[in-house]
Formats: structure tokens, sequence, C-alpha cells
């Protein structure tokens, strides 16, 4: 059985059958799914669902994109929300110069505010890392103090080397659609250097569709081609790889059954 560790089905393409999909999960396979907010109407719709479906957790963040919207009223609607046993992680929260669609000062703040955040919670911190892996590396290590309840480099695109770097965070790393790309040698070389008891797998459905079923919506089901692609370039059996990363994300998420 597979965890999916980050999908939205708050994301308004696959919210009109969220019910539908998370009854579904189990027979596809998929044991328990993590609903990622990205700003607060997102992470209060991951929470519903989430109090709804035993089998759905919740993260609930402030993503960099919308790092403009992150004000102290938020912060304090963000703790109250955590005090559903179904909510799993602060997420996902980081940086994204790819975009910039907050600036980055902005996105700084909002990012070292969350950590603070998590931290006060006790909760894991979920992260949306893109083309900022340089200044993520400066800000986590900064606040080192604050990473008391694990770190988890959501769709990691960052290189082996920052494996290593962000290991001795004691960092976990999920890995999606991408490894199953052509173009994918540069995930395939991170994915090779993760250690096994810290690998993850996430569909982050809608997006990072797979291959075969590139250019249309992702849906969590296409989690078990990400695991087929992760168990071959690793040398593990499908259902290995399921029992591995499931057991690691338990170990992550301790509020998960
Ligand atoms: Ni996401």
């Amino acid at each position: 059985m597979i965890v999916d560790t980050h999908c939205h089905l708050n994301d308004e393409r696959l919210a009109p059958e969220a019910d539908a999909i998370a009854e579904g999960l189990f027979d596809r396979g998929i044991e328990s799914a993590i609903c990622v907010g990205y700003d607060m109407p997102s992470s209060e719709a991951a929470v519903r669902l989430a109090e709804k479906h035993e089998n759905i957790y919740a993260a609930i963040g402030i993503h960099p994109h919308d790092a403009v919207t992150a004000d102290y009223d938020s912060y304090e609607r963000l703790a109250t929300l955590s005090s559903s046993s179904k909510v799993v992680a602060i997420g996902e929260i980081g940086l994204d110069y790819h975009y910039d669609l907050s600036p980055r000062a902005i996105q700084k703040g909002a990012f070292r505010e969350q950590i603070e955040l998590a931290d006060v919670l006790g909760l894991p911190i979920a992260l949306h890392i893109r083309e900022a892996y340089e200044d993520a590396r400066q800000i986590l290590f900064e606040n080192r103090g604050y990473l008391n309840n694990g770190v988890l480099l959501h769709c990691y695109s960052g290189s082996a080397e920052f494996v290593k770097i962000f290991g001795e965070l004691d960092a976990y790393f999920a890995f999606g659609g991408a490894i199953t790309f052509n173009n994918a040698r540069h995930n395939i070389e991170a994915l090779k250097a993760v250690p096994h008891d810290r690998l993850l797998l996430e569909t982050d459905c809608p997006y990072m569709t797979p291959v075969p079923f590139r250019g249309k919506t992702n849906r969590p089901e296409y989690i078990t081609y990400v695991a087929q692609k992760a168990a071959e370039v690793l040398g593990l059996a499908a259902t290995d790889i399921g029992d591995i990363t499931s057991r690691n994300a338990k170990r992550l998420f301790t509020r998960m059954k």
C-alpha cells in the first residue's frame, strides 16, 4: 500500500469529485493521502475533507506564491485549524523564484514565520522550493533550532549534492511524476542519493502528471506509475517501495495512522 504524501483534492479541478476519489483510494492500493493547502481557503478545504474521510489527512500553510496574503490573522487561523488531529504538517511553505509571484523578501518572511509556527504547534514542515535551493538552505540552517518535528522537501527538484546538505537536517524527500519524464536525469540522480528511510512518494495532483498520462489532469491513482519508476531506479520490488515509503510517511507524520 502506498501513501500519497502530497495531493490537491482541494484544487478546483479535483474538488468536485474529491469525495469519490477518497472513497476509491483503498481499492487502488493507496492507504491514505495528504491533501495540501496553499492559502487559507485551500487549507480550510483540506481540513474539511480530512475530517470527512478517515484516509485523508491535511497539511495547512501559505505557499510562497501567496506569501503576500500571510499575516498575523492567517497564522492565528492556521494554529486553530491545527487542533484537528487530521492536520499532519504545516505546508506547503517555502520559496519559489521561478514564478516570483510574491516578492522574494516577503516569501522569505512568510517562510521563516511558518517555520516558527510549525515548531510552536509541534508539526513537521512540508516545503515547496523551486529555483531557490541556496536561499532555502540558508534559512533552514539559520532556523535549525525550530526544526524539531521534521522537514520534508516536496516535489524534490534539487541536486544530489543538496540531498546531502539537507540530509544534515535529517530531511525527507518526496518524488512524483517528474521522475517518469524523458528528461529526468537530474531527478533520477537525486532520487538515487536519498537514503531509503528518507524517501517518500507523491502525486502533487492535479499537477505533475506522470508518463503515460502527461497532458492530462493528474490523479492520486497515478502514483502507481511513480512507485514503479522509483522501484525500477532503486532496484526494488514495487510492493517494497510502497511499504518502505509508507513506513517513512508514518515516521515523519506522527499524527498519521
Ligand atoms: Ni503542491
